[in-house]
């Protein structure tokens, strides 16, 4: 079986739609086909400032949600970043591949320090990246699921893949980016050219997958379309409309094509009211499950127990194999 991993974040809290339908519903899918490994990255999330209990209680409802949407610890790997130090040393190694100015060229570093002012932005921040090229090279992941944002990450570790096996040697499986085009980025529902994020939309802009429903639904009706009737997908020019047909052909399975023939002389209102239906269904009981786990900590902090020790064996074997290469005197 080829081999996935992927990784997301604990600092948000509630997951919204775009990771849902970027990354973990691939995920979900991705468990059945491939030997998959899943992570909450609470390394990478203190790259910005942490309240440690929050941290803590966020890591757990990250872990929550995930099973609440589908991963199954019998089919895939499921752990938390800082329990396999196996990351962080390989970081290290990683860090003293990368060029300076390379890591200075990561779009989404140069965004949020921008955003933060350089005093504030942290080292951590600008070495993000090259944890996640570590994060990937430990399992010889053959492809990673994520959304359109993290591609340029992706291509990194590509590059430092290639860069380590040529100067040390056959490593590290390079892997491939795992991105579907039509979910690889949602877009905000209140400003739909920009991408839906936590920290760059508007809260009516945002869908919280834990959100109460009705919020949900209000969101949905008050999403901005465009000043036409028709509804035909356009993402140049209806990238509103667009938007809202993405996400209700996702959900739904139902093709973009027959959506469009289906909606033929309808208005806006309707495509509105039909989406605000399918995410009510979608998130009432996803907030259950997610509850569900909550509900019973000893039981989630085990599947992360048992995620993290078959996690540990497969890049405790690649960091020893990596540290030889390297040249390090093996401790006796
Ligand atoms: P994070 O936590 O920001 O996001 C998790 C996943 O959600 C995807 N995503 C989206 N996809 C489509 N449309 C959107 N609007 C949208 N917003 C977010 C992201 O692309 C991502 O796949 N650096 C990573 C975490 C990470 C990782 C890794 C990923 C750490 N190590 C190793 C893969 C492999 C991040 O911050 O994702």
């Amino acid at each position: 079986r080829p081999r996935v991993l992927s990784g997301i974040q604990p600092t948000a809290g509630s997951f919204h739609l775009g990771n849902y339908l970027g990354a973990v519903r691939q995920w979900v899918a991705l468990q059945e086909t491939h030997d998959a490994f899943y992570m909450v990255v609470d390394l990478h999330a203190i790259t910005v400032p942490q309240d440690p209990a929050e941290l803590r209680a966020n890591t757990r409802l990250a872990a929550a949600q995930l099973l609440a949407a589908g991963l199954d610890p019998e089919r895939c790997t499921l752990f938390v970043q800082s329990h396999v130090p196996e990351h962080a040393q390989l970081g290290w190694v990683m860090n003293c591949l990368t060029g300076f100015g390379e890591a200075g060229r990561m779009t989404q570093f140069k965004d949020k320090s921008a955003k933060q002012g350089a005093d504030r932005a942290t080292v951590g921040l600008f070495t993000y990246p090259i944890l996640q090229v570590a994060d990937i090279l430990l399992y010889q992941a053959n492809e990673v699921p994520v959304g359109e944002d993290q591609r340029q990450h992706i291509e990194l570790t590509r590059d430092l893949a290639e860069r380590f096996n040529t100067r040390f040697g056959e490593t590290f499986t390079v892997p491939a980016p795992y991105i579907l085009k039509e979910t690889a980025k949602i877009y905000d529902l209140q400003d739909p050219t920009v991408k839906m994020s936590k920290s760059a939309s508007t809260p009516k802009g945002l869908i919280n997958l834990l959100d109460e429903p009705k919020t949900t639904a209000k969101k949905v009706k008050s999403a901005v379309t465009d000043t036409e009737t028709v509804i035909r997908f356009d993402p140049e020019r209806k990238p509103g409309v667009s938007n809202l047909l993405t996400i209700m052909s996702t959900l739904t399975g139902t093709p973009v094509a027959d959506l469009e023939r289906g909606y033929e002389g309808k208005m806006y209102g309707a495509l509105k009211t039909d989406l605000a239906e399918v995410m009510v269904g979608f998130v009432t009981p996803f907030r259950a499950r997610t509850q569900e786990y909550l509900d019973d900590p000893e039981t989630l902090d085990s599947i992360l127990a048992k995620g993290a020790e078959k996690a540990r064996a497969v890049a405790g074997e690649t960091l020893a194999q990596t540290y030889e290469k390297v040249g390090f005197l093996p401790a006796k």
